[in-house]
């Protein structure tokens, strides 16, 4: 093998800003972005800048000869900065408050298990660490109790293979819709709901939502939810805000933006959403093969077998830190949950219920888990009342008590991390995010 020698790693490091820009990269890597962590990267990278010059540099030969992958650690390094630019745009598809970093999840995908391996997240939330399984060649199980994350995590699993598939569906979906628009009856949707929507806008989503369930189309069904609210045109709503629903009137009145609130069509918008999660998917050939899962069950009951699962990545609720329903209020309304406040209450987030609950889950993850494997949790520190919750040490002692000793502490990881992190409401509370890594025995 030969080494770089110091003016070779110079050059490496000079390409550094070039390689940060390799969106399309076939075989991307999340060190992409980290100082040189896997040479292979930085082979990669010359390729691609050798072919965008139309030119074989002499270093790109230099370079081929050291191409060795460095195995991958737990470090914060490998998901340092944003990864808009990089994931897969169907990671995009719709707001979440509490995603995980996908850089993140398919980091400790790859640390903590093989290709092949069943991966389950029992909280999966929008469905980030199950694409990333997927996308890595796992078998991704995936559950949450709210309707949006199931809606979102199923939306894509099911991602069909191809932009054009997606828009075909997409255009007969539209065509029915126009037919039925016309006759919704609006008297039935509550004025929280309607505030929201131009009429003739709303009678298109209604419809589009009717068709879709229906269909059973989830892809479709999450693209739609990812453009319900928002203030720019591309989105369906009258001006609101992204993550949570709340109205913007106040921003901008209707009589000094008038154009704001006239009718907003779906078919543009629709379209437009379905290309934007196809302009960087980054599925593979064998996509149509893939092996998933997906339930919407209380991860204190997991419809899974005894010893069947080889990794648990989740990042499960915090010690009483979200109110997810209400977050998601209006996306759930659409999904036929009309009472957000009874969902809030049977999520495992509120402090009364916090550890009774986690204590019944980690015994599931327990149960389901085969001996020997890890169960990895990405939890946050929550401050309340001038105190801080540390959660994942919370857990860790739960965990080791509720099964005497069989789920053993293998680390936790400190992750102090800005709060770009994750998308978050309540950015005061959860500064400080641990990686609690069990083992069962
Ligand atoms: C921190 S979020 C997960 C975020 C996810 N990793 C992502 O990247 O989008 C926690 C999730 O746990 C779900 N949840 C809370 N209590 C639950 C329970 N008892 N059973 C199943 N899911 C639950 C919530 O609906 C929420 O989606």
């Amino acid at each position: 093998m030969v080494l770089p020698c110091k003016h070779e790693q110079r050059m490496v490091r000079q390409a550094r800003p070039t390689i940060e820009l390799l969106t399309h990269l076939d075989r991307w890597h999340p060190d992409v972005n980290a100082p040189v962590h896997g040479t292979h990267t930085v082979v990669n990278a010359w390729r691609f800048v050798a072919a965008k010059r139309e030119q074989e540099p002499r270093q790109l030969q230099l370079f081929q000869v050291v191409e060795q992958p460095q195995p991958l650690r737990l470090d914060a390094q490998l998901w340092r900065g944003s990864f808009n630019g990089k994931e897969s745009t169907l990671q995009q598809l719709s707001p979440y408050v509490g995603k995980m970093k996908s850089g993140m999840a398919s980091v400790l995908v790859q640390l903590y298990s093989q290709p092949g391996e069943v991966v389950l997240d029992p909280f999966s939330g929008s469905g980030v660490v199950p694409l990333e399984a997927l996308l890595a060649g796992r078998e991704a199980w995936a559950n949450d109790l709210s309707p949006y994350a199931y809606v979102l995590t199923r939306g894509k699993m099911e991602a069909p293979a191809s932009l054009s598939e997606a828009l075909h569906r997409a255009e007969e979906v539209l065509a029915e819709v126009e037919r039925m628009a016309p006759q919704v009856d609006l008297e039935n949707v509550p004025e929280w709901v309607r505030e929201f929507f131009h009429p003739d806008t709303l009678r298109e989503v209604l419809a589009a939502f009717r068709i879709l369930q229906a269909r059973e189309d989830y892809f479709l069904m999450a693209s739609l939810l990812g453009i319900l609210h928002h203030v720019r045109p591309g989105f369906l709503s009258y001006p609101a805000s992204h993550l949570v629903p709340y109205l913007r009137k106040r921003k901008y009145p209707p009589d000094r933006f008038p154009e704001m609130y006239a009718y907003r069509d779906l078919r543009s918008r629709l379209l437009a959403k379905v290309r934007r999660a196809y302009r960087r998917p980054k599925l593979s050939p064998n996509w149509p093969q893939r092996r998933f899962r997906v339930w919407k069950r209380n991860a204190m009951h997991l419809p899974i077998a005894d010893e069947s699962v080889d990794t648990i990545i989740s990042s499960p609720p915090y010690f009483g830190a979200l109110d997810y329903a209400r977050d998601n209020r209006l996306c759930l309304w659409f999904l036929g949950c009309r009472d957000w406040k009874q969902l809030d209450a049977s999520l495992t987030a509120s402090r009364k219920v916090y550890l009774p609950q986690m204590e019944r889950c980690l015994l599931e993850m327990h149960r389901v888990l085969k001996p020997g494997r890890p169960c990895v949790l990405v939890l946050g520190d929550v401050e309340r009342d001038g105190k801080t919750h540390r959660t994942a040490e919370i857990l860790a002692r739960l965990a080791q008590e509720a099964t005497e000793g069989e789920f053993t502490v293998e680390t936790i990881y400190d992750d102090r991390i800005p709060d770009e992190r994750r998308s978050r409401r309540r950015t005061k509370t959860t500064k400080f995010e641990r990686i609690l890594v069990l083992r069962k025995q």
